[in-house]
């Protein structure tokens, strides 16, 4: 259990307290009907639909964006298939390709001047092959923070339906990273994007994410699905969440400016910082890292490092607001 006295910034939750405030809000309003009846998720469905221009039939419904990256896995890979994903990234890429028997292909980022890099060609040329059945591919990928520009994405895209493979872009860090490729669901049927509520939305609890693909690809998705998809009090909760998108999009930007406070003050007191597209980024302490850890040791958790050359020495913090970061950063300041 981690102590509720300090700050949690090591799981890229949301923890800004005026978006709490709001999800408490429609938390408390929600009907006795979403505790006592089982899920009718239909209005949901037809809600979220509207809202991303896509077909109900285009959407299924997720325990989390973890829940549509399995069901990626259950309806499509057979042991032995290739899975093809990048390292480091999302854990669960790993753990999927290991049960569900794929043989998994990782591409590693490498470590650079301006953090990991990973070139969109090598991942093409990976592809042509490899020639994997499926392509996992967060964008921006965690925790690298690494994102590639839609013009590389579709350049991606194209090349995993070359081979016939399926790919699954994870915006999980959607809108904190806006660029999105979720309208070509619409044209393509060999593209699955995932989407999560526990970054922006503030409801990583909830467990409730979705997967839009094209309707027969949807379809496939559906057959693995438990006999409800997502609970009632998730259902009724995220419907009701949808009105408060422009509370959403708020609080994306309290995390924002708290992103740009802390990464200019650390870059103040001469550390090196990488600031990647996620509601994350990365501070190396170098020499004084002993010391700032342990300063903060009572105030926050984060991560402290990484294994994988390309971040070896940096910790990793999720972004939280400007107020709630400036102790950390006093803190910091006093031991650098
Ligand atoms: C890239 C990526 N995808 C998916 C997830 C899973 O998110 P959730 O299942 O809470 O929607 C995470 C969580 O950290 C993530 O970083």
């Amino acid at each position: 259990m981690r102590d509720p006295s300090k700050l949690w910034l090591d799981k890229n939750e949301n923890t800004d307290p005026a978006l709490s405030a709001v999800v408490t809000k429609v938390m408390r309003s929600l009907p006795s009907e979403a505790y006592y009846t089982y899920p009718d998720s239909a209005s949901l469905y037809a809600k979220l639909a509207d809202i991303l221009e896509l077909f109900p039939e285009q959407l299924v419904l997720t325990a989390g964006s973890d829940g549509a990256i399995r069901a990626v896995f259950e309806a499509y890979i057979s042991p032995g298939d290739v899975v093809l994903h990048t390292n480091p990234t999302f854990a669960m890429y790993g753990v999927y390709s290991c049960m569900y028997g794929a043989k998994a292909v990782t591409l590693d980022y490498r470590p650079s001047n301006n953090g990991p890099l990973l070139l969109s060609a090598e991942i093409i040329k990976a592809i042509a092959q490899e020639r994997p059945k499926l392509v996992c591919l967060p964008n921006p990928d965690s925790p690298t923070g690494t994102f590639y520009p839609i013009r590389e994405l579709e350049l991606i895209m194209r090349a995993a339906q070359r081979v016939g493979a399926l790919i699954l872009i994870d915006e999980a860090y959607f809108p904190f990273h806006a660029e999105s490729c979720i309208a070509w669901t619409r044209r393509f049927d060999h593209l699955v994007v995932a989407r999560s509520t526990g970054k922006a939305w503030g409801l990583a609890g909830l467990r409730i994410g979705y997967a839009a693909a094209s309707p027969e690809v949807a379809k496939i998705l559906h057959k693995v699905r438990p006999m409800y998809e997502v609970n009632t009090v998730a259902v009724h909760a995220f419907q009701r969440m949808l009105d408060y998108a422009g509370d959403m999009m708020d609080s994306v930007k309290r995390l924002q400016a708290g992103k740009d406070l802390f990464l200019s003050e650390m870059e103040r007191l001469g550390y090196r910082t990488l600031k990647g597209q996620g509601n994350f980024m990365h501070v190396a302490f170098g020499e004084q890292a002993a010391k700032v850890h342990a300063a903060l040791e009572p105030l926050v958790y984060y991560r402290k490092d990484f294994n994988e050359p390309c971040l070896k020495g940096f910790s990793r913090f999720s972004a939280t607001t400007p107020d709630l970061f400036k102790p950390i950063i006093q803190r910091i300041s006093e031991v650098s």
